[in-house]
């Protein structure tokens, strides 16, 4: 789609990724090109892993929460991970990560300690695609919540003040809801106590909602086209449902509405952190109405229209890391997805059989063969001509 005429230059890539005794690697070197690279091995063989090595030397963090002693490779005393950023323009930036169990992360930047990795501006934005995810579209709103909040932040870096003005807001009016509880005060006496907080939460709320709305605003278009791309049957919207919509004095209403709860609960009921993100396909929730692979479809046409978002918004897209990306869907998608996924940007996608993958002997795409222990590059990608 518009993919093609964006700018594309600004976009930090990995351009190479090194692990030492990392999870399964004893050691792994690997050259990346910009386009498409398919990973493949056996169950367990490691693929799932090197995703998360990648995601580790960008971040600092593993994306399965998973603690020090469980990254290193079994058997071993401390991880290493490394990883060449090509940021057009800027030249290449390594960004290592070593990790010994029951002492601090070392983040480095070429070489000079760093304290985090997350606002560097080499550092390339990364979305990942793991099974598990799919709880994004099925599960909770607050998943939704937060996964939006997260691209409200790549989106907006400004945000961040935002979003943490209201969750100390919040914080500290549910601290006083517990005092005023505890303490028995009438209603209408406790709405004297309340009035700052609720005065200071109902401007952080109208500046979240209003972010979090603004965000939606840039995704809704480009998730729907992707997700017709995909070849999802129907219209898939992405709307945002604020649980209280207005001005600070609609908000300021709505919690004076639901003090006397409050009070009982000793939590705050109204605001956004009820509000919800609807996915729905013709009107319908895909969560209750999607089928396994229309609900991947879903997913997918949302992480790739929020990486259309960002490129348009930044000029940075991010580099998707898609695991397990092909299970479930037909023929016909996997070619649609992978004609997408060649279309601009790098994207990593592991399945089991690269046969798995439309056109994955095609020159153009990059292949990564991992077996337990290692990984090599049987070729490196090349960005695919747009047509
Ligand atoms: N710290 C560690 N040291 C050694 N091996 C580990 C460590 N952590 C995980 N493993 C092993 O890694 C393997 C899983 O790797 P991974 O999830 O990357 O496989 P995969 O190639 O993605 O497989 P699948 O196709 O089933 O998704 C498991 O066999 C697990 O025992
Ligand atoms: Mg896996």
């Amino acid at each position: 789609m518009e993919g093609g005429d964006a700018p594309q230059d600004r976009s930090p890539r990995l351009a190479a990724l090194r692990l030492r005794d990392l999870r399964t690697y004893e050691e792994a070197d690997l050259e990346l090109g910009p386009g498409l690279t398919v990973v493949s091995g056996p169950n367990g063989a490691g693929k799932t892993n090197l995703l998360e090595a990648a995601y580790v030397a960008c971040t600092g963090r593993s994306f399965r929460a998973a603690g020090d002693r469980e990254l290193v490779r079994r058997g071993r005393d401390a991880a290493h991970v490394a990883v060449e950023v090509e940021r057009p323009g800027f030249g290449r930036a390594t960004f290592t990560v070593g990790l010994v169990p029951g002492d601090r992360r070392r983040l480095r930047v070429d070489g000079a300690p760093v304290d985090g990795l997350l606002d560097h501006p080499s550092r390339p934005l990364l979305s990942v695609f793991l099974p598990d995810r799919l709880a994004l579209v099925k599960g909770t709103p607050g998943l939704r919540r937060a996964h939006l909040d997260q691209v409200v932040l790549a989106l907006r870096p400004a945000a961040a003040a935002v979003r943490r003005r209201y969750v100390d807001a919040l914080r500290q009016r549910n601290a006083l809801l517990g005092q005023l509880r505890a303490r028995e005060v009438s209603p209408a006496a406790a709405a004297t106590d309340l009035e700052p907080w609720d005065r200071a939460l109902a401007d952080a709320a109208v500046a979240l909602t209003g972010a979090r709305a603004e965000a939606v605003a840039l995704l809704a278009d480009p998730v729907a086209a992707r997700a017709e791309e995909l070849g999802l049957a129907g219209e898939l919207s992405v709307e945002y449902r604020p649980r209280v919509a207005g001005d600070a004095e609609a908000f300021r209403a709505a919690l004076a509405e639901r003090r006397v709860g409050d009070l009982e609960r000793g939590f705050t009921h109204a605001g956004p952190h009820r509000d919800e993100l609807a996915l729905r396909r013709d009107g319908r929730a895909i969560a209750r109405f999607g089928s396994q692979g229309e609900q991947r479809l879903c997913l997918l046409a949302l992480l790739l229209g929020e990486a259309d978002a960002l490129q348009a918004e930044t000029g940075r897209r991010p580099v998707l890391l898609l695991d397990d990306v092909m299970s479930e869907l037909d023929a016909t998608r996997r070619e649609r997805l992978v004609a997408v996924l060649r279309a601009g940007g790098q994207a990593l996608v592991t399945v089991t059989e690269a046969a798995h993958v439309p056109h994955a002997d095609d020159p153009g795409v990059g292949r990564v063969e991992v077996e337990p222990g290692h990984a090599r590059a049987l070729r490196v990608s090349t960005i695919a001509e747009v047509a």
